[in-house]
């Protein structure tokens, strides 16, 4: 009986809030104005997306000061100004209650004073047939689109996001143009409170390789380095693409940078008045904006802090000091720390000498030609001239060959780099960096050379005395114990030892968020705070209508999966977990509180957990889509997957799984990849789930090993398979062969013909013959790009190879995919039917084992019931 009242109170309760939702979202806001609509300072509400984020109306930017009123865009939960994104008359305020935002007869959406003078105009052409509407959009575009008796053109003829102030937002495009060299797309305000155009400016500078750059006026102050496909050369913290998102898209021909933020927290990007270049990230809680990033972040990261040829770092004292072979220009300025003069070289080059037909002095020093200095984790300088396609040595014989070449780089993603005109902004980062060689004179090289094999002379003899040490230890030990057994101990123990050893380091980082994730999850409840929420079982079953057979979506390995829509009409996903683990609630917890944490826009995102008594359950954002497997192999269903959807599908997982395995705090392996654990969003955004399991049974791993090898036949590789060894290579192979899936529309498994045992096999036969893009889904050859299928077909190839180590790692993957032709693909290997390890692999698996072991406290991990 009470349990009955209580579903009804639920629905009673529920019923209510949809109601008030609807009011709130439909009552007040409207996120359009139509021609003859005014929106009047003091008079009118601004108008609001319909996501009700962004605002657009007249504000100030000082609350205290109302006198000078600006129109432009806002995050609606305010602060002001911090939350301003966008400002139309920033040079032109009106004063107090005297503005009027309206669209001038032509079709002009224009800002006017008291008097009916503009001050501000999207300076259409006017057309007297025409008419306008101005929309604001979900992203914070302010849109006009034309009408004509009563009919909307959707194509906008003016948009805010074309006419950027200082801020850069999600969503936004920023064109990269080869045949221009820079171009400043943001300004800076002029102080806190003043929207007039500043003294700094934001752009790119486009030549050769695109890189962002802050100005004041004609002067650098910083710049991001050299963009790779996944990261800016010059920001070292940024170490891959999941954090910052940005990515530099081609669409018709025309380059240009985007962000898609991967975290749920609202984010922007600005040039602020002070010329910082900012990220900001809304704080929710504190309902205030924070800054996460900050450029330049310290005195070495100012644009050419250290002079030419010098090299800035902030760890040493002081920070400048000149490169290797070289010596200040002005040794007197420079010990006062005016370090502007930079540095010279020591000893001329050859290349220099012959162009200043000095034969004389050449033939005194033999005439050696010039060689370079390799210089370990820097910044790579600014100013580049060349790049091309050469690989490592290609690229040093080009910059031996031409006297006008003074460095080379080569770094994956842009190949080879070389400069020309004096080396200048050089950093040194702490960690990180790229590797640069500078060319030096032939006598240069033979200096640093005898310093490194004095070094090694040196640590020859350390090494060897050692050795002898241990020699005539064991020695003495076997000749004590007269017995042959003895000798194998140090070996034996050796293999002990290195697994738990690793265990303080690492997970010492974890033990304090897992203090912390204790409070949060203990007190927790349904919806509090950013954290872990522990939901109430009562709450769950309501939502599911008590795990009735109608709601279960399906059931995977480790339980059933049910629909549920909580109070509130949010939809999710309940994973009961079938498999008890052995371990305790709190453990439990605090791996949910970690998993909770990975976030990214392809994973399917954890919301929190439910214990009650035995029974754990999982609550997961709710895909309306299904899992691809259910498009994908379904003759009716599959036509709905184009290609582009299905590159973006490819492309999606191999950016979350570069996430797990790289980025994550954790270092996930997923073990079990598969068409069936990647699911859709709305917007056939691919997102991969059941990510993690292997720590959430925690302890009880090996009894989950034994009972059921965690994975699924037809995505296994075979050291997995057969071996039980896996790695984040394992994972790897079972992108590659969903590549393949993905790409043929046909199961890896079931894909039988009178030649082909499996998917993989025809898959190598065809491309043997030169015939790989026979593979393509039939429903998807018109809609493809040869090309793009090729290279994704190829990079598949590669990712199902037999040995984990000729398979490539998730970074080059994605690298791969995005950045069309500047990345070089090897041939891949030929599978045998019998894939036996070797030992070069066996080093590569023990190492990734042992990761495992660190993280996740277990001892045994890596070797399964065979
Ligand atoms: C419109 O034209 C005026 C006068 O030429 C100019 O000052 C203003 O910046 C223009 N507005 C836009 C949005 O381009
Ligand atoms: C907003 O407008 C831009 C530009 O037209 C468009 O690309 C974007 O998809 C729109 N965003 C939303 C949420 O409608
Ligand atoms: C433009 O808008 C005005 C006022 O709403 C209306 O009278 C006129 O018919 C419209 N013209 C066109 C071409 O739609
Ligand atoms: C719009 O209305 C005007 C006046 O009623 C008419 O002359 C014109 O042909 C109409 N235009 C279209 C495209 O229907
Ligand atoms: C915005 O600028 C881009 C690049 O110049 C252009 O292709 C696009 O048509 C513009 N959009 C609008 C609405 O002005
Ligand atoms: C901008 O430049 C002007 C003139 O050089 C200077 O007076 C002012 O202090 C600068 N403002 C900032 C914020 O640096
Ligand atoms: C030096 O100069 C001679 C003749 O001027 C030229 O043949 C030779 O290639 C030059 N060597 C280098 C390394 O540039
Ligand atoms: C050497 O490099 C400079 C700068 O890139 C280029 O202009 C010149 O043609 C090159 N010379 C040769 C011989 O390749």
């Amino acid at each position: 009986m009470s349990w009955f009242s209580m579903q009804r109170e639920f629905i009673v309760l529920w019923g209510f809030l949809i109601v008030l939702n609807y009011f709130l979202l439909h009552s007040s806001a409207e996120n359009v104005i139509m021609q003859g609509q005014t929106i009047k300072d003091g008079d009118d509400e601004p108008l609001i997306s319909k996501n009700g984020e962004f605002s657009f109306g007249f504000f100030s930017t000082n609350e205290n000061v109302q006198d000078f009123r600006y129109v432009g865009i806002w995050y609606t939960e305010k602060p002001l100004p911090s939350s301003v994104v966008w400002v139309a008359n920033k040079e032109k305020p009106s004063s107090s209650g005297n503005g009027v935002i309206t669209i001038t007869n032509g079709g002009n959406l224009e800002v006017l004073d008291g008097n009916g003078a503009s001050l501000w105009s999207t300076n259409l052409s006017v057309s007297s047939n025409m008419n306008s509407s101005v929309e604001l959009n979900d992203s914070g575009n302010l849109i006009v689109l034309r009408t004509q008796n009563g009919t909307t053109f959707h194509r906008p003829v003016w948009q805010s996001f074309n006419d950027t102030t200082d801020t850069f937002l999600p969503g936004m495009r920023v064109y990269v143009d080869d045949q221009v060299d820079e171009e400043r797309y943001f300004s800076s305000w002029k102080s806190s409170t003043d929207p007039s155009v500043g003294n700094f400016s934001m752009g790119i500078d486009s030549h050769r390789s695109p890189q962002i750059v802050i100005w004041e006026g004609q002067r650098r102050v910083w710049r991001s380095g050299y963009w790779t496909g996944l990261v800016f050369t010059g920001i070292p913290t940024m170490r891959a693409d999941y954090l910052y998102g940005f990515k530099l898209n081609n669409d018709n021909e025309r380059k240009y940078f985007s962000y898609t933020p991967n975290s749920l927290n609202k984010m922007k990007f600005r040039v602020a008045w002070d010329g910082h270049g900012e990220q900001q990230s809304f704080n929710e809680g504190l309902k205030q904006w924070e800054v996460i990033q900050k450029q330049p972040a310290n005195d070495c990261f100012i644009h050419n802090r250290c002079g030419a040829f010098g090299r800035c770092d902030q760890s040493s004292e002081p920070f400048c000091s000149c490169l290797d072979a070289f010596e200040p220009t002005d040794a007197d300025a420079w010990s006062q720390g005016d370090w502007s003069g930079g540095c010279t070289r020591r000893v001329q080059l050859h290349c220099e000498m012959n162009s200043s037909v000095n034969i004389g002095i050449i033939e005194q020093r033999g005439g050696e030609p010039d060689g370079f200095l390799e210089i370990d984790g820097v910044k790579l300088p600014d100013y580049l001239e060349y790049v091309g396609a050469e690989d490592i040595e290609g690229c040093e014989k080009k910059c031996l060959e031409n006297c006008s070449c003074l460095a080379y780089a080569y770094v994956i993603g842009i190949n080879c780099m070389i400069w020309t005109s004096d080396l200048v902004d050089l950093q040194h980062f702490a960690e990180g960096g790229n590797s640069l060689f500078v060319r030096v004179a032939h006598s240069e090289l033979a200096t640093s050379n005898n310093k490194r094999s004095k070094r090694i002379i040196i640590v020859a003899v350390v090494v060897g005395m050692v050795a002898l040490l241990f020699l005539s230890l064991s020695t003495w030990l076997i000749l004590r114990k007269k017995n042959k057994m003895a000798a194998t101990i140090p070996s034996e123990m050796k293999m002990h030892n290195v697994l738990p050893k690793s265990d303080p380091n690492s997970s010492g980082g974890f033990s304090t968020e897992c203090s912390v994730a204790d409070d949060l999850c203990a007190e927790g409840q349904a919806g509090s705070g950013p954290d872990l929420p522990l939901y109430q079982f009562n709450v769950i079953a309501a939502a599911t209508g008590n795990f009735c057979e109608e709601n279960k979506l399906g059931h995977g390995g480790f339980g059933h999966v049910y629909k549920g829509v909580l109070p509130g009409n949010q939809n999710i996903a309940v994973k009961r977990l079938s498999r008890k683990s052995t371990q305790g609630v709190e453990e439990f917890k605090n791996e949910i509180t970690l998993i909770a944490k990975l976030q990214h826009r392809n994973l399917v995102r954890l919301l929190g957990c439910c214990i009650h008594g035995e029974e754990k359950m999982l609550i997961y954002e709710y895909m309306p889509n299904k899992s691809l497997d259910s498009f994908l192999f379904d003759a009716v269903k599959q036509t709905q997957l184009d290609w582009p959807t299905r590159f973006n599908i490819i492309e999606g997982i191999a950016r979350g799984l570069l996430y797990l395995h790289r980025d994550s705090r954790l270092r996930i392996i997923h073990r079990d990849l598969k068409a069936s654990n990647i699911l859709l969003d709305e917007e056939m955004t691919p997102k991969i789930s059941d990510f993690g399991m292997a720590r959430i049974f925690g302890g009880n791993q090996n009894e989950a090993n034994t009972n059921r090898v965690v994975g699924t036949y037809g995505y296994m590789a075979p050291e997995y398979a057969m071996e039980g060894l896996f790695s984040v290579k394992s994972d790897v192979y079972s992108f590659g062969i969903l590549l393949l899936e993905v790409i043929s529309g046909q199961r890896s498994t079931s894909y039988r013909s009178i030649e082909h045992s499996n998917l993989k096999t025809f898959a190598f036969d065809l491309w043997d013959k030169g015939k790989a893009t026979e593979l393509t889904d039939p429903s998807i050859v018109s809609s493809c790009n040869r090309d793009e299928v090729h290279r994704c077909i190829h990079i598949g190839m590669l990712c199902i190879q037999d040995l984990a180590t000729h398979r490539p790692n998730m970074s080059t993957i994605v690298l791969m995919l995005e950045s069309e032709n500047t990345v070089a693909l090897p041939l891949p290997r030929q599978p045998t039917i019998t894939s036996m390890r070797r030992s070069e692999d066996e080093e590569d698996m023990w190492h990734v084992s042992r990761e495992i072991v660190s993280s996740n406290n277990v001892t045994v991990t890596a070797i399964i019931g065979r």
